[in-house]
């Protein structure tokens, strides 16, 4: 069966000032420490999310409920935010035709998928005031099960639901995704009657994407979950070495680490050439910055781009501007669809675009590919080629597992835990501070006693 392929020869190229294979030698041990370290918090039950692919159990759950749902309404709105929104949404991107909101049910066959995401109560509202309330439900995701976004949202809804429907109505078009036993809104859902799936006490957020978390939207946009998992699985058999030269995700891992410190490349850019991956970079960003930005002196930045869109933007800044990135450009091996292009006849006098005649869509999208990757190194920039066969949910999967395993590599390798994120902790204490959380009064205090600004420097 056809595969991911990685390709790391992009940071091995002389044109590229890439590594040689001494040093590849030269991470060797520190690589299959990390990869040692994994494993052993792995069987210890600490890190969950590379067994996710054989959660049957939960895979099955998930699947039933999203059926029931779509049974019964036309729309669910997925309430989450960072790692609680990002990886349903890139599945369900990847994978869902691309307008697929827009078509018709009979066409759709799965249910429309909405992730508004952010508390900006502008888009809420708009959402809110679009969706045919009757026809919609809702689930609320939150790992801790009480951030105050995902919550502001769903008691605005839940207030809705219960006005229009009654407590009942409101049962019905609700349901939870969060841990299994602590948080808020697991009592939420033992107080209200409510059906909660649950996300594994050892999955954190931004590795749930395997779980309950992603796996409920995809059901419900009518994704192949059990082809996702497969190719998940494949991955994860795939990465059961520390040898630095048999698994995937620890070389993707050590190719970026030592281009990080031994070549100061430590700007990191996903760009599939494949607008459905799109959000994919959006949660590769977060997976990368959330899990490794923890010191000053360590914090690879993550960066997406899309091709061909952004070489009519940011590539510019990644051929000419500093030498600190390293580009990994996705491809699709096969793509879903294409078409071919012929210039008529009244427009050949047109040289500039003559030579498009005869060629296809896809044709003129996988040459910017290559005359990028091209370009990027003969600028003495190195890249990595990641290869999907085609994009489908096994091949997703494979990606999904990949992405995350060399995250939590890429921890070891840097000295750091990948798993947490005091840093957006503190974050959240100040903001409910400000909005009156008891016993967090010593937060907005603190933000109260700040040096006061300097007017000379506001301009109004
Ligand atoms: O990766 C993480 O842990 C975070 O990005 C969380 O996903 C995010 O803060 C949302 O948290 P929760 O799922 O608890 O609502």
């Amino acid at each position: 069966m056809e595969r991911l392929t990685l390709d790391v020869n992009g940071c091995f190229d002389p044109a590229a000032e890439g590594l040689d294979r001494g040093d590849l030698a030269g991470v060797a041990a520190a690589a299959l420490g990390a990869f040692d370290g994994f494993q052993a918090r792995r069987e210890k039950g600490e890190l969950g999310f590379a067994d996710l692919p054989a959660d049957a159990a939960t895979a099955d759950a998930t699947e039933r409920l999203a059926k029931d749902l779509g049974g019964r309404f036309e729309n669910l709105l997925v309430l989450g935010i960072g790692g609680s929104s990002l990886g349903g949404r890139a599945i369900v991107s990847a994978l869902a035709h691309p307008f697929h909101n827009l078509l018709p049910r009979e066409r759709r066959g799965a249910m429309r998928i909405f992730f508004p995401d952010n508390s900006d109560p502008a888009t809420f509202e708009a959402l809110l005031g679009t969706l045919d309330l009757a026809d919609t439900c809702f689930a609320t995701v939150t790992k801790s099960g009480g951030t105050a976004e995902t919550m502001s949202q769903h008691l605005a809804l839940r207030a809705r639901c219960i006005a229009r429907f009654g407590e009942e109505g409101y049962r019905e078009r609700c349901v939870l995704v969060t841990d299994p036993a602590k948080g808020a809104l697991r009592e939420i859902a033992r107080a209200e009657g409510l059906r909660a799936l649950p996300v594994p006490a050892n999955v954190g957020g931004r590795f749930s994407a395997l779980s309950a978390v992603g796996l409920l939207p995809a059901a419900a946009a009518g994704v192949d979950v059990a082809e996702l998992l497969a190719g998940a699985s494949a991955m994860e058999a795939r990465c059961r070495t520390g040898d630095v030269l048999g698994n995937p995700a620890l070389l993707y891992a050590a190719a970026l680490h030592l281009m990080d410190r031994r070549r100061g490349r430590r700007i990191h850019v996903l760009m599939p050439y494949a607008d459905a991956l799109r959000d994919t970079g959006d949660w590769f960003v977060q997976l990368w910055a959330e899990s490794l930005g923890k010191r000053p002196d360590v914090g690879p930045t993550p960066f997406r781009a899309v091709g061909a869109t952004d070489q009519h933007s940011s590539l510019q800044l990644m051929v000419e501007g500093p030498q600190d990135k390293v580009v990994t450009l996705v491809r699709v091996a096969s793509p879903r669809a294409d078409l071919s292009l012929s210039v008529p006849e009244g427009y050949r006098r047109f040289g500039e675009i003559a030579y498009l005649d005869g060629h296809t869509m896809g044709e003129l999208l996988e040459a910017e590919r290559r005359a990028t990757d091209a370009a990027l190194r003969k600028a003495g920039r190195p890249t990595i080629s990641i290869t999907l066969p085609r994009l489908d949910a096994r091949a997703m999967g494979e990606l999904l597992m990949l992405l995350e395993l060399a995250t939590a590599y890429a921890g070891g390798l840097y000295g750091v835990n990948a798993f947490d994120q005091p840093g957006v902790e503190a974050g959240k204490r100040y903001a409910q501070g400000l909005l009156g959380r008891p016993g967090f009064e010593q937060y907005r205090d603190e933000l109260a006693g700040a040096a006061k600004p300097d007017p000379a420097l506001v301009l109004a």
